[in-house]
């Protein structure tokens, strides 16, 4: 192995910057390189596994081939810097700078109000921009496609996709925000006749700089000779435990393949990362051939096109695309097949990294191509010393059989795929839980030739992918099929036989078993019926010498089946109230203003906590976490993890100096664990690297102990709760079920949800040298929270605690109580070491540690009269807490305060209880148990409209709340704003001709149905307990004029400091330009409240309005004085008459109460009221779905910010649909939290957003808040249940043709296996069921 003296310097570009690296380390990433290394801290860490997006880089490459440069989007968690040799990387802050220039993408995207808490925003940059160095007018489907690799978890993507529009040719934006006509709104004027005007202009496309392809920098002349130069040599790069090899020739490559056979080739690393990152492989030497010309190839011959190896599967997918449209469709069919997975196969940056080579010989039991390549008789070329042999696909080879691989030697030269011919079809389908950017939960390649002329199967193929452990033939049904006519009957056996060739056993790992089963027969199905009707197509190829008797086509009703849902641009409309023509200029109140730190999202100048500079002397953190469920700790091994390189020492509960166990949470599991995921002990390491290593050093011996509470079945079995039942009882329950015409009974379970913020928890934590003080940078939505708990484990007073908070990237309730935990575990370490601590959470651990939305068990009874009206209910609530307190009990008391939503009963029970259980300990999350438990309420609303043969709508327009009544904990409010949203969300979405439409539809379709749904919402903003609801500000003015401000609420990309600097600038009459706002901190407003509960705008823009309406009491007189004076004028008059400029505001809060004994309080201080109306379509045969169309009223009576408000509303109403629809946790039954990253656990991509989103905001009366203005930070959420009711609706609408009953559970999320197991039909019939007492299921639910 070479010694590191003879490492060759690795030399890129960086933003036109030579990167000279004499040392080159082979396990060092872009990622790690450019934030670390470089201090360009633009590009963010969101997973380190390449399925988020948000560390997007260009990478351009020169090829002295073509000549041309290449730019593609890439994620840089994933690439190697030893990779980069003669590349070109641009990051977001090569793209533009608010120091030197801001680009078109970087402003677009802030002024359409694309970013929120703008962690995301640079990844979004990189990928628009990548996309326009390319083309630079593209088309919105480009736009489209080019976003699908990043996620964002705050806006619901509309904005951003409308920003990345802007660059189209065409127009591309809603014709209404230029015409005043827009293609949603159907139902003209409705809003025209309002008295106040509505507006729909979030921004002003004149202020944009045009875009101006040319200026784009150019690639380094450097690279291009370093390409060209014809006497390239083997580069070797030497690292502290591995070395990385370039061969320069491919007779290099085969020597060195033969020297080290165990060396990967790394191509793409898109399967080398994620393996050595997350399944802890090891290789000492990489062999990278990247840029071989004998690797990048494309040859077509009469029979088949060759393509080399190296080919990224975005260059595959132009060389096919290339091809299909140059030759007869009956060759490309293959082809076709192929392209059709490239396009949702993983996102743009992995397409654009990963190599069919790598693809290929990886044979991932999940790859989306290999099982069309082997249907297609594709065979591998390879090659070694020995010389070069062929493989083909469709033999053992994918099977993974010893034998049939690949020797070690061997390299993949190219992939030859054949044509296809005229009887010959071949398919790929594919099935997984998000339409693009996901693994899927089956796939299949499948290919039928006929005997010329006939329907007789002259040879059949089937492959698999995620049924078993490697891609899978059913080569056995297949040889059977030969010489049957392609019928029906020869269907029927196939599904048969399939199934019995391929088993999935009943614990098989990734669960979902029967779904699975379902699938392998559904999707033959489909192939089926394409064949059919390609068969049929034949008759009028061959006009006239074919029998059509013999060639028949499919029924038209199931025309639908053949096409996967098509991946639609999305476009949108938002109404809100135009501001009063007669208000001064000046004042900001009212109108779009964009995100304060907007501009700072998009060009990766906003500093997050860990873009902070190293501090001198820290160390990183490195958690272990307990493997039991519950279990005692027999021992703690660290001697091993003390030893390893660059550990300092290693933290566990010994060293917490004062309270380890604060109100009940636990900082350091101490001689007992309570659950997987707990923290035993940290260790605190020169790097993060070195502190992992040495975590996994830590030996814990445990010994379990019974009992283990995992779901709330086991808890309410075993009594164990986390507090006291509470309960809301109006009029005679009992006695009202005597006198209705019917009474149903059901269960919902609504399983949890995980935060997802894009920005992981992350603290530094730094001792000072003096009077023990420690301050501490995080992100929180409630630092004094963080100061109790680090003052409680130091046993120091708080005032020697200062926390910070500037910014955070995402929280959504996640936020709340978990960081004083994580800070205080930071700050116990910094205490024992005497360092700076980083603590970093990784994505996993993240997932792992710190729980999220707690899983709800319903139980209703229900009375209701055969018109639908409710006469009485009984509902209790079980909410699947965890181990510790954390906020369950308010959430409960939350659920059953609030679960009545917008319905009137007169006799009404609500009962709920916080179950204990061997879980990490689930939190606030946005909604706080309102969009759990509404879910129980509009199921039981659904239940009654079935058996009264209503539709839900029509139920719930009976029991809503109709005049100014008493709620069940008997709090007068007037319900006018709710009927509003109601009626409006009902006409405006043309709900009864859309459903009539959709009916029409379904009688048309039988494997796909489309499903409608309205919901109406009346929720509460604050907190029951009145101190809760206090705020205090601090304004300095100083003597040049400007303004600082801070106040006690945080920045979590909701646009809390923006709507402040508003406030600010109305009450001052000064411009917003005038007044600063930086950070958060215990020491500016002491004993502040969290950030939570929708009334963060509510409660401290009362206390900014008081503070500044002090300052401007104190300088009245001297304004009066002077009235044409400026107010730098009045400012330095004021400061020589020795009036004070800085002043505390202060709101006591809104005087909420709710007493528990009389079941009775005045328990929020207002209402937020709306309906959202949402349509579906249903793919019956897979459980896919499509959201056609989104309509949502949204009360939000004055807006101070229209922008900031529609991006709350949308932004929550993406992640209630991703929350009741795709986003789904998976446990073991013994409490492992298996979804820890974006692989497992998806939330919703561009690609599931409405086609059509249309929000309005309803203007209403609120005088109790700032500005007759509504707290709307959560509200959007509960709304994303018209998409799971939308879905139940069409699955109704399929069950009821397939004469099954119309009333089944109504569970959430509505997740595809959900969908497809409730469409019960021939399929499902087939699949064989197993006896769940003989065996353990790979998962469970915990609800
Ligand atoms: C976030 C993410 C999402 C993904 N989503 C999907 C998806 O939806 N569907 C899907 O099918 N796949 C998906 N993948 C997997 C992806 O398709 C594969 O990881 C990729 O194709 C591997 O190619 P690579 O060039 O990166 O391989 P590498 O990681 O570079 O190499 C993989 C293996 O192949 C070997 N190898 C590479 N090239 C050669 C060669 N020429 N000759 C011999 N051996 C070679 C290497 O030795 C190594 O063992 C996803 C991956 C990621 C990271
Ligand atoms: S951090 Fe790289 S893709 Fe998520
Ligand atoms: S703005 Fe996209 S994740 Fe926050």
């Amino acid at each position: 192995m070479p010694s590191p003296s003879n490492s060759d310097e690795l030399i890129f570009f960086v933003n036109g910057k030579k990167v000279i690296e004499k040392s080159a380390d082979p396990e060092t990433s872009l990622l790690s390189f450019v934030r670390k290394v470089l201090r360009l801290t633009g590009t963010k860490y969101g997973c380190g596994g390449g399925g988020c997006g948000a560390c997007t880089v260009m990478v351009s490459r020169y090829d002295p081939k073509s000549k041309k440069i290449h730019h593609y989007p890439a994620t840089a968690c994933l690439v190697p810097i030893c990779s980069l040799h003669g590349a070109a990387i641009t990051t977001v802050e090569g793209v533009g700078s608010i120091k030197k220039r801001v680009h078109p993408v970087q402003e677009r995207l802030a002024k359409c109000h694309g970013t929120q808490c703008g962690f995301c925003s640079p990844g979004m940059v990189m990928s628009i921009y990548t996309l326009l160095r390319n083309h630079p007018e593209p088309t919105p489907e480009q736009i489209t496609e080019a976003l699908g690799g990043n996620l964002c978890r705050c806006t619901g993507y509309r904005p951003i996709v409308e920003s990345g529009k802007t660059f189209c040719g065409e127009s591309t934006v809603c014709q209404m925000k230029g015409s005043g006509k827009c293609c949603m709104d159907q139902d003209e004027g409705s809003f025209v006749s309002r008295e106040e005007k509505m507006c729909t202009k979030l921004y002003n496309e004149d202020e944009f700089q045009p875009f101006d392809p040319s200026q784009e920098p150019i690639f380094p002349p450097e690279l291009i000779r370093m390409a060209e130069d014809p006497n390239k040599r083997r580069l070797t790069f030497q690292g502290e435990r591995t070395t990385w090899i370039m061969p320069a020739t491919l007779k290099d490559l085969l020597e060195l393949k033969a020297s080290y056979p165990k060396a990967p080739l790394v191509m793409g690393n898109t399967t080398v990362g994620p393996n050595i990152k997350f399944k802890d492989e090891f290789y000492p030497v990489f062999i990278s051939p990247l840029g071989l010309p004998e690797l990048y190839f494309v040859n077509t011959t009469n029979d088949e096109v060759t393509i080399g190896a190296g080919y990224s599967l975005a260059q595959l997918n132009d060389a096919l695309y290339f091809i299909v449209s140059d030759q007869p469709k009956e060759k490309t069919k293959t082809y076709h097949a192929l392209l059709k997975h490239l396009r949702t196969l993983a996102g743009p940056q992995i397409r654009n990294m990963a190599t069919l080579g790598g693809h290929v010989v990886s044979q991932p039991n999940f790859s989306d191509l290999n099982p069309i390549l082997a249907a297609g008789n594709a065979t591998i070329n390879v090659i070694s010393k020995e010389g070069t042999r062929q493989i083909p696909l469709n033999g053992p080879f994918l099977e993974g059989s010893p034998e049939a691989n690949l020797r070690p030697e061997e390299v993949v030269l190219s992939i030859s795929i054949p044509y296809s011919t005229q009887w010959h079809f071949v398919s790929g389908l594919r099935m997984a839980q998000r339409q693009e950017n996901a693994f899927a939960i089956v796939n299949a390649g499948m290919s039928v030739k006929f005997e010329e002329g006939t329907n007789t199967i002259k040879d059949l193929q089937m492959f698999y992918g995620h049924v078993g452990p490697t891609v899978v033939s059913a080569s056995q049904t297949c040889k059977r099929l030969i010489g049957r006519q392609w019928d029906d009957q020869m269907l029927s056996e196939a599904c048969r036989w399939v199934l019995e060739e391929i088993r999935i056993p009943p614990a098989a790992e990734g669960g979902m078993v029967e779904f699975r089963r379902t699938l392998i027969i559904s999707l033959l199905f489909k192939f089926y019926l394409k064949v059919r009707r390609g068969l049929n197509k034949m008759v009028n190829d061959f006009s006239g010498s074919l029998d059509p008797q013999k060639f028949p086509d499919i029924p038209e009703n199931f025309v639908s089946a053949l096409d996967d849902f098509p991946i639609q641009t999305p476009q949108g409309i938002q109404m809100f109230q135009c501001v009063d023509p007669k208000q001064p200029q000046q004042d900001p109140v009212g109108h779009p203003v964009m995100h304060q730190s907007a501009i700072k999202h998009a060009t990766g100048e906003a500093v997050f906590v860990d873009d902070m500079p190293p501090i001198d002397q820290e160390l990183f953190l490195a958690v272990v976490t307990s493997t039991r469920a519950h279990a005692k700790i027999l021992s703690i091994d660290i001697s091993e993890a003390l030893a390893c390189p660059g550990v300092v020492d290693v933290i566990t509960a010994e060293d917490v100096p004062g309270d380890n166990n604060h109100s009940g949470e636990i900082l350091y599991a101490h001689n007992e664990v309570i659950c997987v995921g707990q923290i035993i002990c940290t260790v605190a390491a020169d790097t993060y690297a070195h502190a992992k290593a040495a975590a996994k050093q830590v030996k814990i011996a445990y010994e379990d102990i019974e009992p283990k509470i995992i779901t709330i079945e086991q808890a309410l079995a075993h009594n164990s709760f986390l507090s006291d039942e509470r309960k809301i009882e109006q009029g005679n329950v009992e006695h009202a079920f005597e006198n209705v015409d019917q009474i149903i009974e059901g269960e919902v379970h609504v399983e949890g949800q995980e935060h997802f913020y894009m920005e992981t928890q992350t603290i530094l934590a730094i001792p000072k040298a003096e009077d023990k003080e420690m301050v501490l940078h995080l992100g929180t939505q409630f630092p004094t929270h963080v100061q109790e708990y680090v003052a409680a484990a130091l046993k120091v007073p708080r005032s020697r605690i200062a926390c910070h908070m500037r910014r955070t990237g995402g929280a959504f309730g996640g936020k709340v109580t978990k960081p004083a935990l994580l800070g205080a575990v930071s700050a116990v370490a910094a205490n024992k070491t005497g360092h700076p601590i980083r603590f970093i959470l990784e994505r996993g651990d993240d997932m792992l540690i710190t729980a999220g939305r707690h899983p709800l068990l319903g139980k209703y009874k229900i009375g209701f009269m055969n018109n639908g009206e409710i006469k009485a209910a009984d509902v209790e609530y079980y909410i699947n807490g965890g181990c510790t307190p954390d906020e369950s009990e308010l959430v409960m008391e939350f659920i059953v305060l609030k679960s009545e939503n917008a319905y009137y009963i007169p006799n009404f029970r609500c009962r709920g209880r916080a179950c204990k259980t061997n879980l990490p300990s689930n939190t606030a999350f946005r909604g706080f148990g309102f969009p759990q438990a509404t879910v129980v309420v509009e199921a039981y609303i659904s239940a009654v409209a079935a058996k009264c043969n209503l539709l839900p709508e029509e139920v719930k327009e009976i029991n809503m709340y109709k005049r100014t009544s008493k709620t069940a904990h008997k709090q007068t409010f007037n319900p006018e704003p709710l009927r509003r949203c109601w009626k409006e969300c009902l006409e405006k979405s043309s709900f009864y001709a859309r459903k009539q439409a959709a009916e029409e539809f379904n009688k048309k379709n039988f494997w796909k149905k489309r499903g409608l749904a309205v919901v109406p919402m009346k929720f509460t903003i604050g907190i029951p307990i009145a101190f809760y609801n206090q705020a205090a500000a601090l304004v300095h003015i100083y003597l040049d004029g400007s303004v600082l401000l801070t106040h006690g609420g945080c920045e979590l990309g909701q646009g809390l400091h923006t709507k402040m600097i508003q406030v600010a600038s109305r009450e001052l009459n000064i411009p917003q330009s005038y007044v600063h706002l930086s950070e958060t901190s215990t020491i500016t407003v002491p004993n502040a409240i969290f950030t939570a509960g929708s009334m963060g705008t509510d409660i401290n823009g009362k206390a900014v309005q008081n503070a500044c309406q002090i300052l401007l009491d104190r300088l009245q007189p001297i304004i009066k004085k002077n009235p044409k004076g400026k107010w730098e004028e009045w400012i330095g008059k004021a400061f020589e008459e020795s009036i004070s400029l800085s002043a505390t505001g202060y709101f006591k809060g809104y005087q909420t109460n709710m007493d528990w004994e009389k079941e009775e309080g005045d328990a929020y201080p207002y209402y937020v009221y709306g309906a959202s109306f949402s349509e579906v379509e249903v793919d019956c045969l897979t459980g896919a779905h499509k959201l056609l169309r989104t309509d949502i009223f949204m009360d939000a009576a004055f807006s101070i910010n229209p922008a900031l408000d529609i991006g709350q509303v949308e932004g929550a109403f993406i992640q209630g649909m991703g929350f009741y629809t795709i986003e789904e946790l998976k446990y073991s039954p013994e409490g492992v939290l298996y979804s820890r990253g974006p692989d497992d656990y998806k939330i919703p991509t561009v690609t599931e957003i409405p086609e059509e989103i249309s929000v309005t905001l309803v203007h209403s009366q609120n005088p109790i808040a700032i500005y007759s203005s509504k707290g709307l930070g959560e509200a959007g959420m509960f709304l994303g249940s018209s998409v799971l009711f939308a879905i139940y609706d069409a699955v109704s609408a399929a069950r009821r043709e397939r004469g099954l009953s119309n009333t089944f559970p109504l569970n959430s999320p509505a997740t595809p296996e959900v969908i497809r197991m409730a469409c019960v039909d021939q399929f499902i019939d087939m699949i064989p069921s197993d006896d769940p007492s003989t065996f353990t299921p790979w998962s469970i639910h915990v609800s």
